[in-house]
């Protein structure tokens, strides 16, 4: 039985004030014990969400990292750095960092390299453009995304493993895929792990929604079979959303 994930993805978003309402109201409210709630703040208020949330279930997750340990990066964040403030999830290949930060395949591979070899979870981020969708090769784009993450995996690698589609269309434009568009991709990313690997393993891999997700789409998107939880972009930011989306999926 898979357990549904619900992720708050901050972005650039929440100083060290709004990012210690949020979570102490977060940690005011229960839900389901079945269901993993992770919120991903900001570099530097990683350390800060670390101490409000001690004792409660929800886990801080890093938006990125480099690839390497240490050295001179400017302005980079190492595993090393994230595990000795107890972060042990990372996001990697969100659309925002290929197109805005021009991480290509082969930075992401080596990210999820290194995030793999030091006991890291990977949030892998996935999707199309619209130009894609509308060429009608969305599938085959997908196919091509996966494949920097499935090829050289080891079996005993995918418990690290999250994955997320996120179709580059919905992301923070109000226009979320519909919950048969989204289905359809995640039966298709079972099917192909399913294939190169076994059909226990695509069913075991849990496989998020991400983009335009709000309180009144979530729950018939979370309802979809193949579909385990979200990551949430703007509708994280307030505690209300985030909270009714956690809500949502409860439900199910
Ligand atoms: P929005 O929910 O704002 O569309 O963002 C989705 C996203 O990019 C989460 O990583």
């Amino acid at each position: 039985m898979r357990k549904k994930v619900i992720i708050g993805n901050w972005k650039m978003n929440n100083d060290k004030q709004e990012t210690e309402n949020l979570l102490l109201n977060l940690k005011n409210k229960t839900w389901n014990k079945e269901i993993e709630v992770k919120v991903s703040p900001s570099f530097v208020n990683l350390e800060y969400a670390q101490k409000i949330l001690k004792n409660s279930p929800v886990e801080v997750v890093a938006q990125n990292m480099h690839y390497e340990e240490k050295g001179a990066f400017t302005g980079e964040i190492s595993y090393k750095m994230l595990k000795s403030i107890n972060v042990n999830s990372v996001i990697i290949g969100h659309s925002e960092r290929r197109t805005l930060f021009y991480e290509n395949d082969d930075t992401i591979k080596r990210k999820i390299k290194t995030a793999l070899d030091n006991e890291m979870k990977v949030i892998f981020c996935f999707g199309e453009s619209l130009e894609d969708r509308k060429e009608k090769r969305h599938i085959k784009i997908i196919s091509k995304q996966l494949d920097v993450i499935t090829n050289g995996l080891k079996i005993n690698q995918w418990n690290q493993i999250i994955l997320a589609y996120e179709p580059v269309w919905a992301i923070g434009t109000g226009l979320n895929a519909t919950p048969e568009q989204a289905q359809e991709i995640h039966k298709h990313v079972r099917k192909e792990i399913a294939t190169t690997f076994n059909k226990n393993l695509a069913d075991s891999v849990q496989i998020l929604y991400g983009g335009s997700l709000k309180p009144n789409n979530s729950k018939e998107i979370f309802f979809q079979p193949d579909i385990d939880g979200g990551l949430i972009g703007g509708a994280s930011l307030s505690f209300e959303d985030f909270y009714s989306i956690i809500r949502s999926i409860d439900k199910n």
